[in-house]
């Protein structure tokens, strides 16, 4: 018999597109911005939640390279939104021993929110308790575009070999390669794409859509996605 691999009921690794906010905040007539601090509201129940049911690393998608578009009043509404998520949860992070860390292109924030969230991932560097990672002015073909140019000048300077360049050269260039893949990934709000999120590193993840806004997306919903995760059978690509 041939074996097959087994998954373990609690995913070490959950990614999450946190989509719905403006339709939640547009169906109580409200802006935007409305929703995305019931949105903040909903983070700090997930990530309670991971705590509780064991789960090692979030990663959430909290803007996205595509979002700079938006409206300037809501990118810096969002702005901001992630200045008082760190002021006032900061003491949450100590309290369990989470590290938070961000993966995108930090140099694109503002300076404010930029010393800010230096500051926290520098207070909070040595636990080891669990990961926040917080996708901010991230995209996946970013990622991988800026892993192929950090490749390129490698070649180019001799310190490495064309040949030499395999997935593992790749893997190791992204924005964190010390962080394990995502075991499963979640998308609020009914949308069943994955809107340049974290492309290489989702290949093996199981998927999880709901439509679900994410202001309603609280540690009920979480259990129940996790209850679902655990009914998956991942093979790898092993024949069953
Ligand atoms: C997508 O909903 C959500 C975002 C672009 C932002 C996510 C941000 C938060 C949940 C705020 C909390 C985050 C931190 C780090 C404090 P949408 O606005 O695209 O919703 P829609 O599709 O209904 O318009």
């Amino acid at each position: 018999m041939r074996a097959v691999a087994s998954t373990p009921a609690i995913p070490r690794h959950v990614a999450i597109i946190m989509d719905g906010n403006g339709r939640w905040a547009k169906k109580r007539m409200q802006p935007r911005l409305f929703g995305h601090r019931a949105g903040a509201e909903s983070l700090r129940a997930v990530l309670r939640a991971c705590r509780d049911h064991g789960v090692e690393f979030l990663t959430v998608y909290a803007f996205s390279t595509e979002n700079w578009v938006r409206p300037e009043d809501e990118v810096s509404g969002l702005m901001s939104l992630l200045k008082t998520f760190l002021k006032k949860d900061e003491h949450e992070l100590h309290e369990n021993q989470v590290r938070l860390r961000v993966t995108g292109r930090i140099r694109d924030l503002p300076e404010a929110v930029r010393t800010e969230l230096e500051r926290v991932m520098a207070a909070t560097r040595a636990y080891t308790q669990g990961q926040l990672i917080l996708a901010l002015s991230y995209g996946g073909r970013a990622e991988i575009a800026d892993a192929v140019q950090a490749i390129a000048w490698e070649v180019k300077e001799g310190g490495l070999l064309p040949d030499a360049v395999d997935e593992a050269t790749i893997a190791q260039r992204l924005y964190l390669p010390d962080v394990p893949d995502p075991d499963f990934m979640i998308r609020t709000s009914g949308e069943c794409r994955l809107s340049n999120f974290l492309l290489w590193e989702l290949s093996y993840a199981e998927f999880y859509f709901t439509d679900t806004l994410w202001p309603d997306f609280r540690e009920k919903e979480f259990a129940k996605a996790l209850e679902e995760y655990a009914r998956r059978q991942r093979r790898y690509g092993a024949p069953s």
